[in-house]
């Protein structure tokens, strides 16, 4: 896919974590070498699930040194903003479906001195994103219908990967694309050769016999030698 020569990212996702040890788990991951964590914020209203609040994300911030991004699967997140900004997040990733004013909503998560970074579900067209191009530094394509980890990957997602990138460098923007949900070594090259360079697996990283580390360098191998 021409214009994906940006880096290949990966971001875990803390959800299949031991939430009985999340600190220990997050220094793990620092360790075994990712790029940034991913935080799937859920309400229960948005998505059928519930998971953590600010207050989780301020008690591991002192504990790891990577960047934060909050995935905020929530109803209203202008509402919540703030308190992910000031537990450390340094991204806030807005679903296009959770607000009634999009373009609002990510010039509030600007506005508190985030990166702000945009997220459509499987059944929301690529052109949603089209109008928060020029505020947003990532696109989140989920490869999933949010809410569990340990789920099937959406291929028919990939077709959509790729007119969001085309999207992008027609524009010239300067923005990742992101995939979430089902993504491991035998899914990855797929969502990179479409158009992906950020990979956040969960399920794929936590059940790897050989751990962390052997798990993160593999999944990074192989979007590296998937790109075109
Ligand atoms: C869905 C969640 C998951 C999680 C990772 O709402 O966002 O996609 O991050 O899921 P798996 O375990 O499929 O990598």
């Amino acid at each position: 896919m021409p214009g994906n020569d940006r880096p290949i990212l990966i971001v875990p996702s803390v959800l299949p974590a031991d939430f009985a040890r999340l600190g220990e788990d997050c220094v793990s991951l620092e360790k075994a070498g990712v790029d940034r964590i991913q935080w799937d914020v859920m309400d229960g209203h948005f998505v059928p699930n519930m998971t953590f609040g600010p207050d989780v994300v301020a008690a591991i911030r002192p504990h790891v040194t990577l960047p934060f991004e909050a995935h905020l699967m929530i109803d209203n997140p202008d509402l919540y903003a703030k308190q992910f900004v000031d537990a450390g997040c340094q991204r806030l990733i807005v679903h296009a479906e959770s607000t009634r004013h999009l373009h609002r909503s990510v010039g509030h998560v600007l506005d508190l001195g985030a990166a702000a970074a945009v997220a459509i579900n499987p059944a929301t067209p690529p052109d949603a994103v089209r109008y928060v191009l020029d505020m947003v530094d990532m696109v989140l394509v989920m490869t999933v219908n949010p809410g569990f980890g340990g789920q099937g990957y959406l291929a028919t997602m990939e077709p959509k990967i790729t007119a969001v990138r085309e999207m992008i460098v027609r524009g010239g923007y300067d923005i990742d694309i992101e995939v979430d949900g089902g993504v491991h070594e035998s899914t990855a090259a797929g969502a990179v050769r479409s158009g992906a360079n950020v990979l956040v697996a969960g399920t794929g990283l936590f059940t790897d016999s050989e751990g962390l580390e052997h798990a993160v360098t593999a999944l990074r191998a192989r979007g590296e030698s998937a790109r075109v």
